[in-house]
Protein backbone atom coordinates (compact mmCIF):
# COMPACT_ATOMS: atom_id res chain seq x y z
CA UNK A 1 0.00 0.00 0.00
CA UNK A 2 1.04 3.46 -0.76
CA UNK A 3 2.47 5.39 2.30
CA UNK A 4 0.75 8.66 2.95
CA UNK A 5 1.49 12.02 3.67
CA UNK A 6 -0.28 13.59 6.55
CA UNK A 7 0.26 16.95 6.92
CA UNK A 8 -1.00 18.82 10.11
CA UNK A 9 -0.64 22.95 10.75
CA UNK A 10 -1.47 25.44 13.18
CA UNK A 11 -0.15 27.87 15.89
CA UNK A 12 2.01 26.95 18.85
CA UNK A 13 0.76 25.07 21.72
CA UNK A 14 -2.53 23.52 20.17
CA UNK A 15 -1.14 19.87 20.11
CA UNK A 16 0.35 19.54 17.14
CA UNK A 17 3.50 17.41 18.59
CA UNK A 18 1.70 15.48 20.33
CA UNK A 19 -0.69 14.37 18.16
CA UNK A 20 1.31 13.89 15.41
CA UNK A 21 4.13 11.80 17.31
CA UNK A 22 1.32 9.37 18.11
CA UNK A 23 0.10 9.48 14.44
CA UNK A 24 3.61 8.36 13.52
CA UNK A 25 3.64 5.54 16.01
CA UNK A 26 0.70 4.03 15.42
CA UNK A 27 1.11 4.34 11.63
CA UNK A 28 5.07 3.59 11.82
CA UNK A 29 5.78 6.55 9.66
CA UNK A 30 8.65 8.84 10.17
CA UNK A 31 7.21 12.28 12.43
CA UNK A 32 8.78 15.18 11.26
CA UNK A 33 8.97 18.60 13.12
CA UNK A 34 10.23 21.40 10.60
CA UNK A 35 9.89 23.49 13.65
CA UNK A 36 12.58 22.11 15.77
CA UNK A 37 14.37 22.77 11.94
CA UNK A 38 13.94 26.15 12.10
CA UNK A 39 14.69 26.10 16.02
CA UNK A 40 18.07 24.62 15.44
CA UNK A 41 19.23 26.93 12.32
CA UNK A 42 17.92 30.07 14.32
CA UNK A 43 20.14 28.20 17.32
CA UNK A 44 23.00 29.09 14.70
CA UNK A 45 22.38 32.47 14.10
CA UNK A 46 22.10 33.51 17.75
CA UNK A 47 25.52 31.33 18.27
CA UNK A 48 27.29 33.11 15.40
CA UNK A 49 25.50 36.12 16.17
CA UNK A 50 24.39 36.81 12.85
CA UNK A 51 22.28 39.91 11.62
CA UNK A 52 18.80 38.80 10.46
CA UNK A 53 19.57 41.77 7.68
CA UNK A 54 22.63 39.99 6.26
CA UNK A 55 21.74 38.06 3.51
CA UNK A 56 25.39 37.19 2.60
CA UNK A 57 26.14 35.71 5.87
CA UNK A 58 22.84 34.09 6.04
CA UNK A 59 23.09 32.71 2.99
CA UNK A 60 26.85 31.11 4.02
CA UNK A 61 25.63 29.44 7.09
CA UNK A 62 22.24 27.85 5.30
CA UNK A 63 24.73 26.54 2.87
CA UNK A 64 26.77 25.09 5.14
CA UNK A 65 24.18 23.79 7.91
CA UNK A 66 22.84 20.02 7.75
CA UNK A 67 19.71 19.27 10.04
CA UNK A 68 19.05 15.56 10.80
CA UNK A 69 16.17 14.92 12.95
CA UNK A 70 16.31 11.44 14.68
CA UNK A 71 14.90 9.20 17.06
CA UNK A 72 15.59 8.28 20.36
CA UNK A 73 13.42 6.26 22.65
CA UNK A 74 10.54 7.93 21.55
CA UNK A 75 12.28 11.03 21.38
CA UNK A 76 13.05 13.41 18.56
CA UNK A 77 16.74 14.07 18.69
CA UNK A 78 17.77 17.77 16.65
CA UNK A 79 21.34 17.69 15.34
CA UNK A 80 22.66 20.80 13.30
CA UNK A 81 25.75 19.75 11.93
CA UNK A 82 26.01 16.48 13.80
CA UNK A 83 25.95 18.38 17.28
CA UNK A 84 22.61 17.66 19.55
CA UNK A 85 20.79 20.91 20.37
CA UNK A 86 17.87 19.18 20.98
CA UNK A 87 17.54 21.07 24.56
CA UNK A 88 19.00 24.16 23.33
CA UNK A 89 16.11 24.65 21.21
CA UNK A 90 13.02 24.73 23.54
CA UNK A 91 13.41 27.89 25.07
CA UNK A 92 11.30 31.01 24.92
CA UNK A 93 14.06 32.94 23.25
CA UNK A 94 14.69 30.20 20.36
CA UNK A 95 11.13 30.38 19.74
CA UNK A 96 10.97 33.83 19.23
CA UNK A 97 14.15 33.95 16.92
CA UNK A 98 12.81 30.71 15.12
CA UNK A 99 9.73 33.12 14.41
CA UNK A 100 11.98 35.49 13.04
CA UNK A 101 14.11 33.56 10.97
CA UNK A 102 11.14 31.78 9.57
CA UNK A 103 9.98 35.38 7.85
CA UNK A 104 13.05 35.36 5.64
CA UNK A 105 12.28 33.60 2.10
CA UNK A 106 16.10 32.28 1.72
CA UNK A 107 15.42 30.50 5.16
CA UNK A 108 12.19 29.10 3.95
CA UNK A 109 13.29 27.90 0.79
CA UNK A 110 15.96 25.70 2.14
CA UNK A 111 14.46 24.51 5.23
CA UNK A 112 11.18 23.39 2.32
CA UNK A 113 13.83 21.40 0.14
CA UNK A 114 15.28 19.79 3.42
CA UNK A 115 11.79 19.06 4.53
CA UNK A 116 10.65 17.47 0.84
CA UNK A 117 13.79 15.66 0.69
CA UNK A 118 12.66 13.87 3.72
CA UNK A 119 9.15 13.50 3.11
CA UNK A 120 8.66 13.13 -0.60
CA UNK A 121 8.32 9.25 -1.12
CA UNK A 122 5.65 9.27 1.89
CA UNK A 123 5.17 8.11 5.06
CA UNK A 124 5.22 10.80 6.69
CA UNK A 125 3.70 12.92 9.38
CA UNK A 126 4.58 16.67 9.07
CA UNK A 127 4.34 19.45 11.41
CA UNK A 128 4.38 22.90 11.25
CA UNK A 129 2.92 25.96 9.72
CA UNK A 130 2.87 25.60 5.77
CA UNK A 131 3.08 21.57 5.35
CA UNK A 132 -0.77 21.46 3.76
CA UNK A 133 -0.09 24.90 1.78
CA UNK A 134 3.47 24.63 0.89
CA UNK A 135 5.56 21.87 1.72
CA UNK A 136 3.05 19.26 1.03
CA UNK A 137 0.26 21.14 -0.90
CA UNK A 138 -1.04 17.57 -2.71
CA UNK A 139 -0.56 15.93 1.20
CA UNK A 140 -2.97 12.99 1.35
CA UNK A 141 -4.74 14.22 4.80
CA UNK A 142 -4.66 17.44 5.86
CA UNK A 143 -5.11 18.97 9.66
CA UNK A 144 -5.64 22.03 10.43
CA UNK A 145 -4.99 21.99 14.62
CA UNK A 146 -6.08 24.83 16.98
CA UNK A 147 -7.22 25.74 20.16
CA UNK A 148 -7.69 29.26 22.11
CA UNK A 149 -4.90 31.43 23.10
CA UNK A 150 -5.46 30.86 26.26
CA UNK A 151 -5.18 26.77 26.69
CA UNK A 152 -2.62 27.16 24.32
CA UNK A 153 -0.31 29.18 26.52
CA UNK A 154 -1.35 27.39 29.59
CA UNK A 155 0.01 24.01 27.99
CA UNK A 156 2.64 25.68 26.65
CA UNK A 157 3.01 27.08 30.44
CA UNK A 158 3.14 23.32 32.13
CA UNK A 159 5.46 22.01 29.33
CA UNK A 160 8.13 24.67 29.83
CA UNK A 161 7.97 24.47 33.71
CA UNK A 162 7.78 20.60 33.57
CA UNK A 163 11.42 20.93 32.13
CA UNK A 164 12.27 22.93 35.08
CA UNK A 165 12.53 26.08 33.57
CA UNK A 166 11.11 29.44 34.97
CA UNK A 167 8.21 30.90 33.44
CA UNK A 168 5.04 33.65 33.79
CA UNK A 169 1.57 32.67 32.57
CA UNK A 170 1.39 36.04 31.42
CA UNK A 171 4.66 36.38 30.00
CA UNK A 172 4.10 33.03 28.22
CA UNK A 173 0.63 34.33 26.74
CA UNK A 174 2.45 37.50 25.84
CA UNK A 175 5.08 35.76 23.74
CA UNK A 176 2.33 33.64 21.91
CA UNK A 177 0.65 36.19 21.28
CA UNK A 178 3.36 38.02 19.08
CA UNK A 179 4.50 34.72 17.49
CA UNK A 180 1.11 34.23 16.45
CA UNK A 181 1.05 37.47 14.76
CA UNK A 182 4.26 37.30 13.24
CA UNK A 183 4.24 33.28 11.80
CA UNK A 184 -0.04 34.52 10.38
CA UNK A 185 1.12 37.81 9.30
CA UNK A 186 4.64 37.31 7.23
CA UNK A 187 4.91 37.96 3.63
CA UNK A 188 6.45 34.49 2.78
CA UNK A 189 4.13 31.25 3.47
CA UNK A 190 2.34 32.90 6.36
CA UNK A 191 0.02 30.27 9.23
CA UNK A 192 -3.02 29.72 7.61
CA UNK A 193 -5.41 27.02 6.49
CA UNK A 194 -4.92 25.09 3.65
CA UNK A 195 -8.31 25.60 1.68
CA UNK A 196 -9.17 21.63 2.30
CA UNK A 197 -7.81 21.46 5.57
CA UNK A 198 -9.76 19.34 8.01
CA UNK A 199 -9.85 22.28 11.09
CA UNK A 200 -10.08 20.61 14.42
CA UNK A 201 -10.43 22.52 18.05
CA UNK A 202 -8.49 21.02 20.44
CA UNK A 203 -9.40 23.46 23.30
CA UNK A 204 -11.90 20.69 25.06
CA UNK A 205 -10.72 17.52 23.34
CA UNK A 206 -8.07 15.30 24.66
CA UNK A 207 -5.05 14.12 22.72
CA UNK A 208 -6.63 11.01 22.06
CA UNK A 209 -9.67 12.31 20.83
CA UNK A 210 -7.91 14.10 18.39
CA UNK A 211 -5.81 11.12 17.30
CA UNK A 212 -8.80 9.19 17.11
CA UNK A 213 -11.00 11.86 14.86
CA UNK A 214 -7.66 11.98 12.12
CA UNK A 215 -6.88 8.37 12.33
CA UNK A 216 -10.37 8.31 11.26
CA UNK A 217 -9.57 10.31 8.04
CA UNK A 218 -6.66 8.65 7.46
CA UNK A 219 -7.96 5.23 7.74
CA UNK A 220 -10.92 6.18 4.99
CA UNK A 221 -7.88 7.76 2.57
CA UNK A 222 -6.68 4.33 2.70
CA UNK A 223 -9.48 2.78 2.07
CA UNK A 224 -10.07 4.56 -0.95
CA UNK A 225 -6.83 3.99 -2.57
O1 LIG B 1 6.42 24.65 15.90
P1 LIG B 1 7.43 25.51 16.68
O2 LIG B 1 6.80 26.33 17.75
O3 LIG B 1 8.57 24.68 17.17
O4 LIG B 1 8.02 26.51 15.56
C1 LIG B 1 8.93 27.54 15.87
C2 LIG B 1 8.78 28.66 14.85
O5 LIG B 1 9.22 28.20 13.56
C3 LIG B 1 7.37 29.17 14.63
O6 LIG B 1 7.06 30.27 15.50
C4 LIG B 1 7.34 29.59 13.19
C5 LIG B 1 8.42 28.74 12.54
N1 LIG B 1 7.88 27.67 11.69
C6 LIG B 1 7.52 28.01 10.41
O7 LIG B 1 7.56 29.18 10.04
N2 LIG B 1 7.11 27.04 9.55
C7 LIG B 1 7.02 25.77 9.93
N3 LIG B 1 6.63 24.84 9.06
C8 LIG B 1 7.36 25.41 11.26
C9 LIG B 1 7.77 26.41 12.12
Amino acid sequence: MRKLIIAIDGPAGAGKSTVAKRLAKELGYTYMDTGAMYRAFAWRVMEERIDLGDEKELERILKETRIELMEDNGRLRVFLNGLDVTDQIRTPELSQMASKVSTLKMVRKRMVELQRAIGFQGGVVAEGRDIGTVVFPGADVKIYLDASPRERARRRFEELKGQGKEVILVETLKEMDERDRRDKGRAVAPLCKAEDAIVIDSTHFGVNGVVERIMKEIKNKMAIQ
